[in-house]
């Protein structure tokens, strides 16, 4: 048998969202309406949650991902496997704090095999986040990694952005390592080092 093929989002799906997103009074509304969202037809019938994101009362400082792993799909929150544990870790280190920090993904459903999620999901998920973010309205928001720092910047290389502020459409934008890089590269790698230090700039500017 082959693998099932799955249609791709409709192309209506951005503005459709994006619709509904403006609709939502605040951020449990929203909450709600992200949970039953089908947009993407693969993610929505492959996923066990809706990663919507953590928005502790009064967070400054926002966190972006790219989309919800293994852990994050079966638990439904995010940054909950090891880039989880290792971006606790380093937050923790400079001073910050998860527990007052604002955490979202790009993309709210988990992409099987943790593949990339494709523009056309990215695209469908955008008008939830857009919406987050308004409502949210942090300090300064961390882009971990390429997918997230694209989400703000477009194309782009994470060397020439990261560890600099950009303004964009009036939201502060810091990019950087994703901790899974930094994993990959291990505790003495370059990744991590600048991670650390992009981090600890996130902190200083958001307390
Ligand atoms: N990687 C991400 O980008 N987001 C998560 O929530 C977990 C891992
Ligand atoms: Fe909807 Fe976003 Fe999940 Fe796609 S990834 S189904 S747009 S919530």
């Amino acid at each position: 048998m082959n693998q099932p093929s799955w249609a791709p989002p409709d192309p209506a799906a951005p503005q459709l969202t994006a619709a509904a997103a403006r609709r939502a009074p605040d951020w449990t509304a929203l909450s709600g309406d992200v949970r039953t969202c089908t947009a993407c037809p693969e993610l929505a019938a492959t996923r066990r949650s809706v990663v919507v994101g953590q928005a502790p009362a009064g967070a400054r400082l926002l966190v972006l991902g790219e989309a919800p792993g293994a852990q994050e799909d079966d638990s439904g929150q995010p940054f909950v496997g090891r880039s989880g544990q290792l971006l606790d870790l380093l937050l923790a280190e400079v001073g910050g704090d998860r527990a007052h920090t604002a955490v979202l993904n790009t993309v709210k459903c988990r992409p099987p095999g943790n593949r990339v999620p494709s523009r056309p999901e990215s695209a469908a998920c955008r008008g939830w986040t857009e919406r987050q973010l308004e409502l949210l309205a942090p300090d300064l928001v961390v882009t971990l990694g390429l997918s997230a720092t694209r989400w703000f910047l477009g194309p782009c290389t994470l060397g020439a952005v990261r560890g600099q502020v950009h303004e964009v459409a009036g939201v502060r934008v810091l990019p950087t390592y994703h901790p899974s890089a930094a994993i990959r590269s291990g505790p003495r790698g370059e990744p991590r080092r600048l991670l650390t230090e992009d981090l600890a700039l996130a902190v200083r500017l958001t307390q």
